[in-house]
């Protein structure tokens, strides 16, 4: 993994991925679902190698929202099983490339077992610094947010800030610790919704979405979607920037046109 940055000079994108499909996948196979999920890895791991080529310092992947402890519980089993021994296997990899896992989400309900080996590959790439991989699993935006503003409120009642310091920025720094937001949001499997993932975070990404099937992703797919993001305009409410004279020529021109402006 390169660990060079190579946005213009900024740490890196953070990227998000709604990794959606598994199910429909195996349908159109005649599998059971969890062989979705099985094939899914696959995507995950390519998809991890690419990273620091296309420039993403972070990537949060959505592997287990809150919502998904309605599903059947053989269908949970298997998740956690294959969330464990991703773990288990890819931590090795992981480490000597640089990359850093941290999990994101609730995890007091999280099987035992995925719960250590999720724990220990934290621990094992602590010192990563090429990509922070994040998992959220048994993650809620929504829960994410509740517990910030929680967290705020306690402050509050110990006398450590005032009220009024509840802000969206006191708010932010509580909910991310100072992670930058994600630059680029993307779903695959053609559904066009959030469905609770990074909400806060994401006031300001780029959506992408994509008809590929998760299982079916692969790294020419986030490279597309990295291109498409390149070329929109991203202006934060603000007004179109204008475009950075390049050459001596440009400069001189851009001065001159200014002075006749002036
Ligand atoms: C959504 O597809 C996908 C999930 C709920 C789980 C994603 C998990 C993995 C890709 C595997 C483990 C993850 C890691 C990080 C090792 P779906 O089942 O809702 O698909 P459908 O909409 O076609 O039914």
């Amino acid at each position: 993994m390169n660990p060079e940055p190579r946005d213009n000079g900024r740490a890196g994108l953070h990227v998000g991925i709604i990794m959606d499909g598994n199910g429909r996948w195996a349908r159109r196979r005649g599998l059971p679902r969890w062989r979705g999920h099985l094939a899914g890895v696959e995507s995950v791991r390519d998809v991890v190698r690419a990273c620091p080529e296309l420039g993403i310092s972070t990537l949060t992947l959505y592997a287990f929202s809150s919502d998904n402890w309605k599903r059947p519980r053989g269908e949970i089993g298997r998740l956690f099983w294959l969330l464990r021994e991703y773990c288990r296997r890819e931590q090795d990899e992981l480490q000597a490339n640089g990359a850093r896992v941290v999990a994101i989400g609730r995890r007091d309900r999280i099987p035992k077992s995925a719960l250590a080996a999720l724990e220990e590959a934290e621990a094992r790439t602590r010192e990563g610094n090429t990509l922070l991989l994040r998992l959220a699993i048994d993650y809620s935006a929504r829960w994410a947010i509740a517990q910030a503003a929680r967290s705020l409120a306690l402050k509050v009642e110990a006398g450590e800030i005032e009220p009024d310091q509840v802000t969206a920025e006191t708010l932010h720094r509580e909910l991310t610790g100072g992670l930058p937001d994600p630059d680029l949001l993307i779903r695959t499997a053609g559904e066009q919704r959030l469905s609770d993932f990074l909400l806060w975070e994401s006031a300001y990404a780029e959506l992408y979405f994509s008809p590929v099937l998760w299982p079916d992703f692969r790294r020419e797919h986030l490279e597309a979607a990295i291109a498409e993001f390149r070329r929109r305009e991203r202006r934060f409410g603000g007004l179109v920037p204008k475009a950075r004279p390049e050459t001596a020529a440009e400069l001189l021109a851009a001065a001159a046109a200014e002075l006749r402006l002036g």
